[in-house]
């Protein structure tokens, strides 16, 4: 699957398929994380190739790829779009044909389900940076996907916060895509990627990537320090 932008290949991986419940996405700045995130969520389509998520070809099957999966972005204001929280919730509902009184019930249940149902009729902007987040991951769960792509969603959260989220993303049965520059959050994980350069630079279970991914990136650390 190769992803081209400005005539370079952006991303270049030959073949995969995701059937671990858990995979972490580690790789540098502009190594082509969030292109991949995007084409896995079906956001952008690849100018060649195939990707396969559990039994979904996600090129062939487009619409169903992109009801099957969601996403969460780094800034939870960059996808909300409603002023109160059952809206926001339930607008995916909405958008899929449900009536207003469904969606809003979807809306409902979701936040009884996090201990946040007073929150329905809250305006978005009194929450904090770390609840609307948690807005934005209700609002992905409502819709039942069967994976959910994180796109360095808890940058910037303080550590309790991050912590609290991800107790919330350890307990979903859903198959979780989670790219991040924290190798301590996926040191669970079944599988990490490591991209470089749009290209897998690694692939294996996180006890082996991790250490070497941290081993390289605090090589390029020191090489910066000696060039000062
Ligand atoms: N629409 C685009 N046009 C041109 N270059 C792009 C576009 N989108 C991404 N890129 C480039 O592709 C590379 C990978 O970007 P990205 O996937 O955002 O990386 P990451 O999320 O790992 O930081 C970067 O060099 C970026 O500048
Ligand atoms: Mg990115």
């Amino acid at each position: 699957m190769r992803v081209v932008r400005e005539s370079r290949d952006i991303l270049s991986i030959s073949h995969l398929k995701l059937a671990e419940h858990r995979i972490g996405v580690v790789g540098r700045n502009g190594s082509g994380k969030s292109t991949f995130a995007r084409v896995l969520c079906g956001l952008i389509a690849p100018d060649s190739g195939t990707v396969h998520v559990g039994g979904t070809d996600m090129i062939r099957d487009r619409k169903r790829a992109i009801t099957e999966i969601g996403i969460l972005f780094q800034n939870p204001d960059h996808q909300i779009i409603f002023p109160t929280v059952a809206e926001e919730i339930g607008f995916g509902l909405a958008q899929l044909g449900h009536r207003k009184a469904d969606a809003r019930t979807g809306a409902q249940s979701v936040l009884e389900r996090f201990g946040k149902r007073h929150w329905e009729d809250r305006a978005i902007h009194t929450l904090s940076q770390g609840q609307r987040h948690l807005v934005c991951l209700m609002a992905v769960l409502v819709m039942s996907p069967k994976m959910i792509v994180l796109d360095e969603p808890f940058a910037g959260l303080d550590i309790p916060t991050t912590a609290a989220l991800n107790r919330y993303l350890a307990g979903l049965d859903q198959q979780i895509v989670h790219i991040t520059h924290d190798p301590d959050t996926l040191a669970d994980y079944d599988r990490v990627l490591w991209l470089e350069g749009g290209l897998i630079q690694m692939d294996g279970p996180a006890e082996t990537v991790l250490p070497a991914f941290t081993q390289r990136m605090e090589a390029i650390d020191d090489l910066s320090d000696l060039t000062d």
